[in-house]
């Protein structure tokens, strides 16, 4: 962990705001009790809170420590003890795999029932201006602290790997994104292509005997073709920014070409055979873009 007198001096935390915080303990310990309550309201709407506080005991253990950590907030000693608990805390979290997302948020609220506490005691306003100070840099700190143990947990593993093992992460990255950008330029080519389909269809429409219904239907086919491919080329731009890449793209991409297909045989008795078949490759998949834009939903 970082030195603490560094940490301190770099929000430049005073010996008086440290006694200020100790001043506002009493009030605040009286609040003790609801901000455990609005605390748990508060991360229980976050989505997959259960999925870590698991049970009962786990909830009544969580919620005592908690009640302690929002007292300690106030202790007025802010010593090598104090942060190593709260790097402790850090440590626990990370070790559960509790996303920071939950933490940065629990923090919001942390900080919005404090100032709010703060306002019901209003005395005057340097006094208040001062107590502002002082809380929303313990709660910084705490916070600073508590995802340091994130950003150190990514480090170690970096740091406990060989000199070969780092090489050959940076390499396989440098390449991975290489080959993304080359992914890139092979889906615009596969646009670039899907609309001259399309152009061919509309010409195959007024200048062949293919028939107008036909025709038509060609032309939606590929521009379905054409719908797809933009969608993966949006999806792989988000990859390009960080974003994940959602392979229901793919699947889209994949059953828009076999749609395609059907709406061509769909005119043409010979290939019943065949339409049954796609048909139910497009079920299949069907069932894939489900379970996977379902997980997409229940992993968020
Ligand atoms: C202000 C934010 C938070 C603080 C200060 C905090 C504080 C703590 C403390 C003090 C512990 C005990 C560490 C130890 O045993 O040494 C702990 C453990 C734990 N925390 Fe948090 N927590 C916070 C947010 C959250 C959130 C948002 C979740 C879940 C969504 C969560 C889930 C857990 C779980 C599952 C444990 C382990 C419980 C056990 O098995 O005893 N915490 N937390």
């Amino acid at each position: 962990m970082q030195d603490y007198h560094t940490l301190k001096q770099d929000y430049k935390f005073t010996p008086e705001e440290a006694e200020l915080l100790k001043e506002m303990q009493p009030h605040m310990q009286s609040l003790g009790t609801q901000f455990v309550e609005e605390f748990y309201d508060h991360i229980w709407g976050l989505g997959n809170t259960a999925q870590f506080l698991k049970d009962k005991e786990i909830i009544a253990r969580h919620k005592e420590k908690i009640r302690l950590w929002y007292i300690h907030l106030f202790n007025g000693t802010y010593d090598l003890q104090y942060f190593m608990y709260l790097y402790k805390i850090g440590e626990i979290h990370v070790k559960i795999g509790l996303p920071t997302h939950y933490v940065n948020s629990a923090f919001n609220f942390v900080r919005t029932f404090i100032l709010r506490s703060i306002e019901d005691n209003f005395v005057n306003k340097t006094q208040h201006v001062k107590e502002i100070h002082a809380v929303e840099k313990i709660i910084d700190m705490n916070l600073d602290v508590l995802t340091s143990s994130y950003r150190e947990e990514e480090l170690s593993k970096f740091l406990s790997m060989s000199k070969v093992e780092k090489t050959i992460l940076s390499g396989l990255k440098k390449f991975n994104s290489y080959i993304n950008f080359f992914l890139a330029g092979a889906l615009a080519l596969v646009a670039f292509f899907a609309i001259g389909l399309f152009v061919y269809d509309i010409y195959l429409l007024f200048f062949s005997d293919i028939g107008i219904e036909k025709g038509i239907l060609t032309v939606l086919g590929s521009l379905l073709v054409l719908w797809a491919a933009i969608e993966l080329i949006h999806e792989e731009i988000n990859h390009l920014q960080g974003k994940g890449f959602a392979i229901g793209a793919f699947i889209m991409l994949a059953m828009a070409a076999l749609i395609r297909k059907i709406l061509i045989y769909s005119l043409s008795a010979e290939k019943a055979d065949d339409l049954m078949s796609i048909g139910a490759v497009i079920v299949g998949l069907s069932i894939s873009y489900w379970l996977v834009s379902n997980k997409k939903d229940s992993s968020h």
